[in-house]
């Protein structure tokens, strides 16, 4: 996560790539999506990506990226990002988990991450989610060439405060490509007119992570949950995004959606 390093434009033939990645990865999260329900634990999410993955003929990027124990990130009620799949996590109703799936095809990468309901959610659980579906809406919005990065983040921070709700700081998105994670950081929060100028060609994702109260995250000590820190709701989606001249390409369109 160097921010000093430069950001890559990524030429046409490339961008292909990244679509194939993003259009396989956000197909596998539908297919998880419809195993979402009570008793089902988070391993048999995990089981299931893995499989499915080695089926169409492409990788989990997770899996032993640094350390990272399991091909995808299932992060249930006030796990912000980041939990691990586990036997033991058994899903019950009224919980909620967003799933988070990378793939790469022929050497580039999809990320993407939705939130799924198991059973019915409480009030301010459907509100938390629809909040967070609409912050990354907003921050796609503000994404064409000649815009700026900070335009993003400001776009989703100040929906996300007025609903009443708090934006993570300790998690951001990313550039995305052949490699997982580089340059530049995409913050959630922010301010217009600031940050570096969006060109076409740039891929990144935009990941926000939106909590019920505080802001604040915490690093369970297998080095990888990040859990709000007053054990309140957190909610989490993210989209892989291209710049282009006249906006944007969504390259992890959810089947059936449009944003
Ligand atoms: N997919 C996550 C993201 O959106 C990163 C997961 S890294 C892992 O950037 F190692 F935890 F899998
Ligand atoms: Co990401
Ligand atoms: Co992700």
């Amino acid at each position: 996560m160097e921010q000093i390093e430069r950001i890559t434009l990524l030429s046409s033939r490339e961008i292909e790539k990244m679509r194939r990645a993003g259009h396989l990865a956000a197909q596998l999260l539908h297919h998880l999506g419809t195993l979402v329900k009570p008793g089902v634990t988070t391993l048999q999410l995990d089981e299931e990506a893995e499989r499915w993955t080695q089926a169409h003929g492409a990788k989990s990027a997770p899996l032993g990226y640094k350390g990272y124990p399991k091909s995808i990130c299932t992060s249930v009620n006030e796990v912000i990002c980041h939990g691990i799949p586990n036997a033991k996590q058994v899903l019950k109703n009224g919980d909620i988990i967003n799933i988070d799936v990378t793939l790469i095809v022929d050497g580039y990468h999809g990320d993407t991450s939705k939130m799924f309901f198991v059973g019915e959610p409480t009030p301010l659980a459907k509100k938390l989610v629809e909040v967070t579906h609409e912050c990354r809406r907003r921050g796609i919005e503000a994404v064409k060439e000649g815009a700026r990065i900070g335009d993003i983040g400001a776009a989703i921070q100040e929906y996300a405060e007025a609903q009443g709700f708090s934006v993570v700081r300790d998690f951001v998105g990313h550039g995305i490509s052949n490699v997982f994670h580089t340059a530049p950081q995409i913050p959630h929060y922010g301010k217009r007119g600031t940050g570096k100028k969006l060109r076409a060609g740039m891929v990144f994702t935009i990941e926000p992570m939106i909590n019920v109260g505080t802001h604040e995250a915490e690093i369970l000590e297998d080095g990888w949950t990040a859990l709000t820190r007053d054990r309140q709701l957190s909610a989490q989606c993210e989209h892989t995004i291209a710049v282009t001249k006249d906006g944007y390409e969504i390259l992890t369109p959810y089947p059936g959606e449009d944003e």
